[in-house]
């Protein structure tokens, strides 16, 4: 199955050649034979990162929008909050996932207040913003991109035979 993804990197001081993280979301995608039909980088500002969010999920159609950075504790960090904005319902699950193996790396995680949520057709997953951390929580959640993609599109468990 061909996933559509969006990436949109969260940071006040990031442009397309420091990007590390936002590239290696492309390189792990490509991995899968997944389409990026976008890479934004916005400033940790509420309307550029819900704007970009929007577009993302209803100009672009991406099955997947997965952001990186501004998930922290400093005052600037508001990704969640934006993303908790332009979602329409709460996917808790998979930012839990991502805490909860991430605990297992580095006590940090616990410092992460990422969010997830569904908008439309769309699924949005906050990463943290370091390359390490994004390649991280890409191996804890991944694999099950597909099976929430059919989901969201009206298959019900019948219809799919990979359950794990
Ligand atoms: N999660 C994983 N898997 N690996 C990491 O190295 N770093 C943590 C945490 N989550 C980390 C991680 C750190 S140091 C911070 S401060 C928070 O993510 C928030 O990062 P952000 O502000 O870049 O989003």
């Amino acid at each position: 199955m061909e996933l559509k993804l969006a990436i949109i990197t969260v940071s006040d001081t990031r442009d397309f050649e420091t990007d590390t993280a936002g590239a290696a979301l492309k390189e792990l995608a490509a991995r899968k034979g997944w389409e990026v039909v976008s890479h934004a980088i916005v400033a940790d500002e509420r309307p550029a990162i819900e704007s970009a969010l929007i577009t993302a999920c209803d100009d672009e159609h991406a099955d997947i929008v997965l952001t990186c950075g501004g998930t922290g504790f400093s005052l600037r960090d508001v990704t969640p909050e934006a993303t908790r904005a332009v979602c329409e319902r709460e996917a808790p699950g998979i930012a839990e996932a991502i805490r909860a193996r991430s605990l297992e790396v580095t006590g940090r995680a616990m410092l992460s207040r990422a969010v997830a949520g569904l908008r439309g057709e769309s699924v949005i997953i906050n990463f943290p913003g370091s390359e390490k951390a994004v390649r991280e929580a890409w191996g804890f959640v991944a694999d099950q991109f597909e099976h929430a993609i059919k989901m969201l599109h009206g298959a019900g468990h019948q219809d799919t035979l990979d359950v794990r």
